[in-house]
C-alpha cells in the first residue's frame, strides 16, 4: 500500500513515517526541501509545496492513502485532487479547538478556520476520511529551550494555565491507526495527553529530566504577545492567551482528558515527564 505523508519532516510527521515503515507501508513524502529532509532509507521523496496544485497532483499519483498536514488554505484543493487521483482515504489533523468544547473554543480565531478545512475534506475529498483534533502539543515547550539553556529560566504570562497536552509520538500513532485500520473513517477524534498539566509543572518536569532546578518568572501577557507574534499568527497568539488566562483562573474550563489515544492505539498516552525525558537533549 502506498501512503503519502505530508508534513513528514515535522515533529509529528517524522514519527508517522517511522511507524508506517515499521508497518511495511510503501511511504512517499512531499517536502519543499528534499535536500534537508533527512528521512529514513526506503522513503520516496517528492519535492513540492502543498499550496502548488501541480506538485500535489504529482505527489498523489498512484497513492492509496494519505496523511494531510494542516496547511489550512491548501486543504480544499488537496481534498479534490485526492478524490480525482483515486486516493482511498485521507487522514487530517486540525486542533482540539475545532471540537468547540466550550464557548471560548467556539469563539476562537482558529475555530472557523479548522472547521472549514475539515468540512472541505469531508465534502470534496475521498469517501473515507478521518479528522484528528489534537490538544496543544507538548512540543510547544521547545519555545522555552533557549532561555532554559542560557539562564535556567522560563518566562510565562500564565504559569498555572492547565491543559492535557499531547506527545507528538502519540498523535503520530493515532494518525497511523487512522490510516491503517478499516473502521476509523468518517469520524472526528479529539486526542489529548493522559493528564492536565500546568505550565509550571512542565517546567519542573524539564528541570527533572535535565538535572537542573529551573525558575519560572511571571511576565505580562502583552510582553509574551509581542515576542510570540514574531513566530505565531496574531490570531493564534490571542487564542492562546485567552485560554491560558481562563484555565489559570478556572482549571475546570480546560479541555478534558480523553481516552482516545488508548482507544485508537491500544496503548496509554505518554506523560509530560516522558516527553521531557525524550527531549532532555533539546534543553541541555
Ligand atoms: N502547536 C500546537 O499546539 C498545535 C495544536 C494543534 C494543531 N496544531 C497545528 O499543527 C501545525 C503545526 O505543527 P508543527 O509546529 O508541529 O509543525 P512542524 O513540526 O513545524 O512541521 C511543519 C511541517 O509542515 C510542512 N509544511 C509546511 N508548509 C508546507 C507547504 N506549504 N507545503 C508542504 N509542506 C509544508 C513542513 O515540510 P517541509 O518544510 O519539509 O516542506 C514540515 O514537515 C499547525 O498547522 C497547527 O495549526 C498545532
Amino acid at each position: 500500500m502506498t501512503i503519502l505523508v505530508t508534513g513528514a519532516t515535522g515533529k509529528t510527521g517524522r514519527h508517522v513515517v517511522r511507524e508506517l515503515l515499521a508497518e511495511g507501508a510503501d511511504v512517499r513524502v512531499l517536502t519543499r526541501h528534499p535536500e534537508k529532509a533527512d528521512l529514513p532509507p526506503g522513503v520516496t521523496v517528492v519535492k513540492g509545496d502543498l499550496t502548488t496544485p501541480e506538485n500535489v497532483s504529482a505527489a498523489l499519483d498512484g497513492v492509496d492513502r494519505a496523511f494531510l498536514f494542516p496547511v489550512l488554505h491548501a486543504i480544499p484543493e488537496f481534498a479534490e485532487a485526492a478524490k480525482r487521483a483515486g486516493v482511498g482515504r485521507v487522514v487530517l489533523f486540525t486542533g482540539a479547538w475545532a471540537a468547540g468544547h466550550n464557548e471560548r473554543d467556539r469563539g476562537s480565531w482558529v475555530y472557523p478556520r479548522y472547521r472549514a478545512a475539515e468540512a472541505a475534506l469531508a465534502g470534496s475529498g475521498p469517501a473515507e476520511w478521518t479528522v484528528l483534533r489534537p490538544a496543544p502539543f507538548a512540543t510547544n515547550a521547545l519555545w522555552w529551550a533557549p532561555s532554559v539553556r542560557a539562564e535556567g529560566v522560563v518566562r510565562l504570562p500564565h504559569p498555572d494555565a492547565v491543559c492535557p497536552i499531547i506527545h507528538e509520538a502519540d498523535l503520530a500513532a493515532t494518525v497511523v491507526r487512522a490510516l491503517l485500520s478499516d473502521d476509523r473513517h468518517g469520524a472526528h477524534y479529539t486526542v489529548t495527553g493522559p493528564a492536565a498539566v500546568t505550565q509550571a509543572e512542565q517546567v519542573a518536569a524539564i528541570g527533572e529530566a535535565i538535572g537542573r532546578t529551573l525558575r519560572v518568572e511571571r511576565i505580562e501577557p502583552e510582553q509574551w504577545r509581542s515576542e510570540a507574534e514574531r513566530f505565531l499568527r496574531p490570531g493564534i497568539a490571542g487564542d492562546l492567551l485567552r485560554e491560558w488566562s481562563e484555565t489559570e483562573r478556572d482549571p475546570a474550563t480546560a479541555l478534558p482528558v480523553l481516552p482516545t489515544v488508548q482507544e485508537l492505539t491500544g496503548r496509554p498516552a505518554r506523560t509530560f515527564a516522558q516527553w521531557a525525558a525524550d527531549h532532555a537533549h533539546d534543553f541541555a
